[in-house]
Formats: structure tokens, sequence, C-alpha cells
């Protein structure tokens, strides 16, 4: 795992940018995986500037983020497929047929949409760069403790503290879901290139238990320190709790 530690967000954001136009300029017909979540919002922001100066284009990329919720109308706007074209979707050159979304419409198998999905992955040739997030319990994508390291594109319940964590966006007489498609661990693993980007010290326990703990389903973050390619941008207050 390589980290870097900047001032804040705007900094974490403005690093992750330069992290995703270099694998957006390396390749021709580039991969992306992406999140959702207050924590990557800096980082779309400055990717719009980028493509408004001209500095990069999405033209040819596929993207595939890493969850949505299940159970909500497909208009909701509080699905993740609206979150991303409001925060990024809308405002560069990507095609929007190019853009998936893990998803398991009502009376849908979750098992065959999960496959699908990771068959669509793997015939766009796989992800090349996947960012993430990171939950308060050290969950990435919807991939709560006790996930297995082995999960693949699936079903997965939310637990109280994620629900409570993300009850912030809800109205308090909207239906927020307690259940979301996402890739799973395995999933994740398999990107090229992982960047992981986490801001604010409601962040910094989970982000020494990644990156100090045991590897461990307890912190599913934990599992990147697996793979061979993964970079880590903090700003100083979730780096607060880092051992010393
Ligand atoms: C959500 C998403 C994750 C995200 C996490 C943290 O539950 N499924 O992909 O990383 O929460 O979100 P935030 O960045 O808003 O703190």
């Amino acid at each position: 795992m390589q980290i870097i530690i900047v001032d804040d967000k705007q900094q974490v954001a403005i690093t992750a940018a330069k992290w995703v136009a270099k694998n957006i300029h390396k390749k021709v017909n580039p991969v992306l995986g992406l999140a959702a979540g207050s924590t990557p919002i800096p980082l779309y922001q400055q990717l719009i500037k980028m493509y408004q100066a001209g500095l990069i284009s999405f033209k040819n990329i596929t993207s595939f983020n890493l969850d949505e919720y299940l159970g909500l109308s497909t208009k909701s706007k509080q699905s993740y497929r609206h979150f991303m074209n409001i925060n990024l979707f809308n405002y560069i050159d990507i095609e929007k047929s190019k853009t998936h979304f893990p998803t398991c419409d009502q009376g849908q198998d979750a098992r065959s949409q999960g496959l699908l999905y990771e068959d669509k992955i793997q015939r766009a040739g796989g992800v090349g760069l996947q960012v993430l997030g990171i939950g308060t319990n050290g969950h990435i994508g919807f991939n709560e403790p006790k996930s297995s390291l082995d999960s693949r594109t699936r079903v997965a319940a939310l637990t109280q503290q994620t629900l409570a964590d993300n009850s912030r966006l809800f109205k308090q007489d909207e239906f927020q879901p307690s259940f979301a498609m996402t890739m799973g661990i395995a999933t994740i693993l398999d990107a090229r290139c992982i960047l992981l980007m986490a801001t604010g010290k409601n962040k910094a326990q989970a982000v020494n238990s990644m990156i100090n703990g045991s590897l461990s389903t307890q912190c599913p973050a934990s599992a990147l320190q697996q793979h061979k390619n993964t970079v880590i941008v903090l700003d100083k207050a979730a780096a607060s709790m880092l051992d010393k």
C-alpha cells in the first residue's frame, strides 16, 4: 500500500484526480471503477474542472460503479445512478450507455444479476482503476464487516452503523434502503490499481484498522493489504489515528 497524507479534503481530491487522469491517459479504452458517497464528490468536481479545461476526456471510458441501493424506484433521487449523474456524468463527455451499476430489480434473480455484472466487467477488460471510499466500520462498497474476502457481486444487508451514518442523506419520512447490490471484495481486488480516499476524523479509526490492523473480515478494507497496487490518499484528520 502506498500512503499519501495531505492537508485537507481539497488536496485529497487534487491528488486523487492526478491518479485518475494518469489512468485515463495510459489506456486507449480505460475502465474506471467508481464510488458514491460524500468523500469522492471533491474528486469528481476536480475531474469536471480538468475536463472543462480540455486536460482529460471521458469519451472512451467505460465505468462500473461499486454498488447500488435495492428497493428504490427508478426515478429515485437517492439512487447512486442519480448521484453519479448529478455529481459527474452530466458534466463530462462520458457515454451514459457505457456507465454501469450493479442492479437487481424486483423479481430478478440476485445471483444471476451478480454473475452478469462480473461478466460485464470482464468483457470490458477488467477495472483498470477502482476509486473507493471507506465506511466508519471499515466497509468498502457495501461489503460490511464479516463479508467474505472471496465475495463477488451480490446482495448485501447494511449494518445498523452504516444505516445510521447514511441516514443524514435521507429526509425523515423518506424510505432508506437496508439492502444493496455491491461488488464483492474479490471483485474489488481484481482491479489493477485501487485508489482509496478517506477524509475527516470520523474515518480515522477505520483507516488505522485498514492499514495497521490484521487482515480480517472485521475490517473489510484491510483486504487491500493483499493488493499489489493500492494507493491510499488521506487528509490529516483521517490519518490522525495511524499507529506511530
Ligand atoms: C457508502 C458507500 C461506500 C462509501 C461509504 C462512505 O455506504 N457504499 O462506497 O465509501 O459509504 O461514504 P462517505 O464517503 O459518504 O463517508
